[in-house]
């Protein structure tokens, strides 16, 4: 009996072949039966499919992202909403949300509603704070996540939008601020710059999808990345915080950055 995606191999001739879908009978080649070759990466074949993971335990850690990217791309939804973001990264903005307790999130870059509307769960949770959900467009933000009393839309380019953002945070607030926006350098830099002094003393600045050419093979480059990197070399009153990376699959290679307290 085979298995979808099960790889077998031939001991006499060493062909292998992938079954694409799985029936009773037995898979043979040079007159013997073909046996279960365990563990074999499936990286350059089989694109979209999800290999099952107990036989694929040598995947590339390459391969792993590739495999996130495209399910967080294709159908990851929050309360039915779309929604751009890894799981495991989010897991850490959960824990963040829960240490820092912030009294402003800002979230640049929204798309269709389902991480601001996250963010706004967990603020429920905590019984305090607002999400400031700055993009150049709102047309994809859901109904749902509009509605939500704590997310506040600021309809502008980011770096545009700066003052506005300023205007809505108090003296004394604890300020938690994600990037997810346009990812290329020049907007990353731009961002960073004008809102590092937005972030609170003890608070993060989390830049996301620099794994774009440090992890996936494709986005733009130079661009979060290297962003990152040049801003941390002028400004020494933040840290890139690998311990929040602990997950090892992150979309957010060095992007977590913490103001020193
Ligand atoms: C990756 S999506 C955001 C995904 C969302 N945070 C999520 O996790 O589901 C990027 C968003 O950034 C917005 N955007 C692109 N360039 C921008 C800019 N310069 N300023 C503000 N928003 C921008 C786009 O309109 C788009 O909605």
């Amino acid at each position: 009996m085979s298995e979808r995606l099960q790889v077998y191999r031939c001991t006499a001739c060493g062909s292998m072949s992938a079954v694409l879908r799985g029936g009773a009978g037995t898979l043979a080649c040079c007159g013997i039966p073909m046996t279960i070759h365990q563990d074999t990466q499936l990286e350059t074949h089989l694109v979209g499919e999800v290999p099952p993971m107990e036989h694929n335990l040598t995947l590339s850690a390459k391969a792993i992202i590739r495999l996130l990217q495209t399910r967080v791309a294709d159908h990851t939804s929050y309360f039915g909403i779309q929604t751009l973001k890894n799981p495991l990264d989010f897991w850490v903005y959960q824990e963040l949300i829960w240490e820092l307790k912030p009294d402003v999130i800002v979230e640049i870059g929204n798309a269709y509603g389902g991480s601001a509307l996250a963010l706004a769960h967990l603020l429920d949770r905590i019984g305090k704070g607002i999400v400031l959900a700055v993009d150049i467009q709102h047309d994809t933000f859901t109904g749902t996540a509009r509605a939500h009393p704590r997310i506040q839309l600021i309809t502008s380019d980011a770096c545009a939008a700066i003052d506005t953002v300023r205007a809505s945070i108090q003296e004394g607030d604890t300020v938690l601020i994600i990037e997810d926006s346009a990812h290329t350098y020049d907007n990353t830099i731009n961002v960073l710059n004008a809102y590092a002094p937005l972030v609170s003393p003890g608070s993060y600045f989390i830049i996301e999808d620099s794994h774009c050419w440090h992890g996936l093979d494709y986005g733009p480059i130079p661009g979060a990345y290297e962003a990152i990197a040049d801003f941390l070399a002028n400004h020494p009153e933040f840290i890139s915080d690998r311990a929040r990376e602990s997950f090892f699959l992150t979309f957010n290679p060095t992007g977590f950055l913490k103001r020193i307290p």
